[in-house]
């Protein structure tokens, strides 16, 4: 099973990339998983101005780094996606990235971890509308850290002591989401 998972901040500073590391540790244990972060520091993705949009574009040729990006997504079984939340909402990189696609995630599953001063909640609401809109199916359950992920993990990704410490915590709760991650994403592969 090969799973993407999706840095969701480019900012300089970000804290958002030490809780990949930490989502793709955990994920490498799931049963045949074969885990890559996708950075999106690594596609320079330009601002979405296609003229028609991709789902409803036959002729589209993508090219350079959206390209790069469209054929990443493609090889992939499923997505866990890792964001802050960003006034009261996902980043607009984030969103810029999934606006680029067409049918890469479709029926493929979407798990969510977020972060922030609220856990991340409205970035996790707004996500699955979101995934949605990209015929992706967005797992029920999802880990949502509430504090700023540059306090809550070490440059390695390990989580700080309390919140470890806490047996209702983020790792219980990716867990949890990651288990759900494993039963949708071999139901959705058999059925595809
Ligand atoms: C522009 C901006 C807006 C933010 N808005 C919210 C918000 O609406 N709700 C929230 O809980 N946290 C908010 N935060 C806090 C971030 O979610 C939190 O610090 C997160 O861990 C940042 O991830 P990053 O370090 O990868 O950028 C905001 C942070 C930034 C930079």
């Amino acid at each position: 099973m090969k799973i993407g998972i999706i840095v969701g901040a480019t900012r300089e500073g970000r804290g958002t990339d030490r809780a990949a590391k930490w989502v793709a540790r955990a994920a490498e244990k799931l049963e045949g998983a074969d885990v890559e972060v996708l950075d999106l520091r690594d596609y320079e993705l330009p601002f979405f101005d296609e003229a028609i949009s991709p789902q409803y574009n036959p002729e589209r040729k993508p090219e350079g780094a959206v390209k790069a990006w469209l054929d990443k997504l493609a090889e992939k079984d499923g997505f866990v996606v890792v964001t802050p939340e960003y006034n009261r909402s996902l980043p607009a990189v984030l969103k810029n990235a999934l606006d680029y696609v067409a049918y890469e995630l479709e029926k493929k599953p979407v798990a969510l971890v977020a972060h922030g001063s609220t856990g991340g909640a409205q970035a996790v609401h707004t996500l699955r509308a979101v995934t949605a809109g990209a015929l992706g199916v967005s797992v029920p359950r999802a880990t949502y850290i509430p504090t700023m992920a540059g306090m809550a993990f070490d440059e390695e990704g390990n989580l700080n002591e309390d919140l470890a410490a806490n047996p209702y915590g983020p790792n219980g709760a990716l867990q949890a989401t990651l288990a759900d991650f494993q039963w949708y994403a071999t139901a959705l592969k058999d059925a595809r």
